[in-house]
């Protein structure tokens, strides 16, 4: 994975570390990365460190010790408790951020505003006039009584097809183990509530999809939320901290092209943390919405594919690859098929039939993995010209990562940047949206990043929204700086 900065001397060396120790990753009292080390991360000069260690210093945050390196400077105790563990902290808090999400999103989906904060990606990727098509021929020639036959846990044609595609991934799956659903949130949602009573805690990542804090606000359970670490992944010792220290019920993860950051776990990661969470019999819920949009040759592993004691609820959806308005997803429920069967019975009883019928047909006829494959080249080409634009655009300091899949964009700027503050600015003036970091976390600590939507082709209109918003967040920048 690469990760470019905009090219500054020392700005992106010196934000990187002023984040870590805000986050707690580096302590009052700890040793921050040698020379070497950051030189290494941070793709710039061993020369250029030390004098962004230098600036550090005089700023207060770090001292140096000779012959040993640099430390977090003391003061930071009186600024910001520390945890006397030296992992990163948790609080195990209920969530209260619905009404955040919801004005957010109701405000940047008017039909005139550049789509830069968007979940969906680009319409025109998928095979609309197709999928119509069928729909059509499934509407006409449906049995009367499919309504009932296709009641939960969904078509099964739809399921067959689903299990082969794990069979084809190496999975032993049967249709009877898949659960269809309303999207992946539904999927998400009753997977939640099959593991957990209201009161419980539950580990998510940190940034996380919104969906998963808005879920556990619905359900009124508690979230420990575990910081990401900088390559993506959690972190693994302070996942076996807290799983020693709280009694969890449960995980909710994405192993790939996570919402937002658009990192992916490695296998050993996934290993150890799937050990980890077996040897305690903690479930682990598996958002795996963006799994077919890998740039490589193949599709990087999933919990799921490790799940030796059935305590993956994995959840997926046509939304983002084939279908998004048609609202079908699934669960692989393992071990809590049942309890999801139920409960998705509850929920909202069927999925649309003729949806599921003509997506069962639309993958049975072989045109699927065609569709997927152009689906990949295109994001790919421009998730990278967006990247390129941004890196040509935005205010030095700011970092941006290259992901291997999806087509979001995690853009952390100059922490005195504030993007939440800046929406409605760039709405209202300029009709662009972005997804401001507050909205994946329970607190404001992601106040300074923001998600961008890259599906879209860099047309003219485009490259000018991206153009203006560089310009913006150079004002704020300078603004901040006075
Ligand atoms: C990470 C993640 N999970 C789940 C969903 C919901 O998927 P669906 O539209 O299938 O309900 C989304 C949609 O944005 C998402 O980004």
């Amino acid at each position: 994975m690469s990760q470019a900065s905009i090219p500054n001397r020392y700005s992106d060396v010196i934000e990187r570390v002023k984040y870590q120790i805000r986050q707690k990753v580096w302590l009052p009292g700890e040793r921050v990365p040698s020379i070497r080390k950051m030189s290494r991360l941070a793709k710039v000069s061993p020369a250029t460190v030390t004098k962004a260690y230098e600036l550090l210093e005089v700023e207060g945050w770090i001292y140096a010790k000779p012959q040993s390196g640099y430390y977090v400077a003391a003061h930071f105790n009186q600024l910001e408790p520390s945890s006397a563990s030296g992992l990163p902290q948790v609080s195990n808090q209920a969530i209260s951020i619905n009404r955040h999400v919801f004005d957010v999103l109701k405000a940047i989906k008017q039909p005139d505003v550049i789509p830069f904060g968007s979940a969906f990606p680009d319409p025109v990727l998928f095979p609309v006039d197709e999928l119509g098509r069928r729909l059509s021929r499934v509407i006409k020639s449906m049995p009367l009584n499919s309504g009932v036959t296709d009641l939960p846990p969904g078509c099964l044609e739809l399921r067959r097809v689903i299990a082969q595609r794990y069979a084809n991934e190496g999975l032993s799956v049967s249709a009877d183990d898949i659960v269809i659903t309303t999207g992946a949130t539904e999927a998400l949602g009753v997977s939640l509530a099959a593991v957990t009573q209201p009161g419980d805690t539950v580990v998510i990542e940190s940034p996380a999809f919104y969906g998963a804090l808005q879920a556990i606000e619905r359900f009124h359970l508690k979230a420990i939320e575990l910081p990401l670490g900088d390559g993506g992944g959690v972190d693994i010792d302070a996942l076996a901290n807290i799983v020693e220290q709280h009694d969890v019920k449960a995980c909710w993860f994405m192993s790939k092209f996570q919402n937002p950051s658009a990192t992916t776990m490695t296998i050993e990661q996934l290993t150890l943390i799937y050990q980890l969470l077996a040897a305690k019999q903690i479930p682990l819920i598996e958002d795996d919405v963006y799994s077919e949009l890998y740039f490589g040759s193949d599709k990087p592993p999933s919990f799921k594919s490790i799940d030796e004691h059935g305590l993956v609820l994995h959840c997926s959806s046509f939304s983002k690859c084939l279908a998004p308005g048609f609202r079908v997803g699934w669960v692989l429920a393992g071990r809590f098929s049942k309890q999801v069967e139920e409960l998705q019975f509850m929920s909202t009883l069927s999925v649309a039939v003729p949806n599921q019928q003509t997506l069962a047909a639309f993958v049975k006829a072989g045109g699927y993995d065609n569709h997927l494959r152009q689906l990949r080249r295109v994001l790919e080409k421009r998730v990278s010209a967006t990247m390129t634009a941004i890196q040509n655009d935005f205010p030095a300091g700011t970092t941006v990562t290259m992901p291997e899949g999806g087509y979001f964009l995690w853009v952390t700027l100059p922490i005195e940047i504030d993007t939440s503050k800046l929406l409605e600015q760039l709405l209202g003036q300029y009709r662009i949206s972005v997804a401001p970091g507050t909205l994946f976390a329970s607190s404001r600590q992601f106040k300074h990043c923001m998600r961008l939507n890259a599906s879209f082709e860099l047309n003219d209109e485009k490259r000018k929204a991206l153009k203006q918003l560089g310009d913006i967040l150079h004002r704020a920048k300078k603004g901040c700086e006075r």
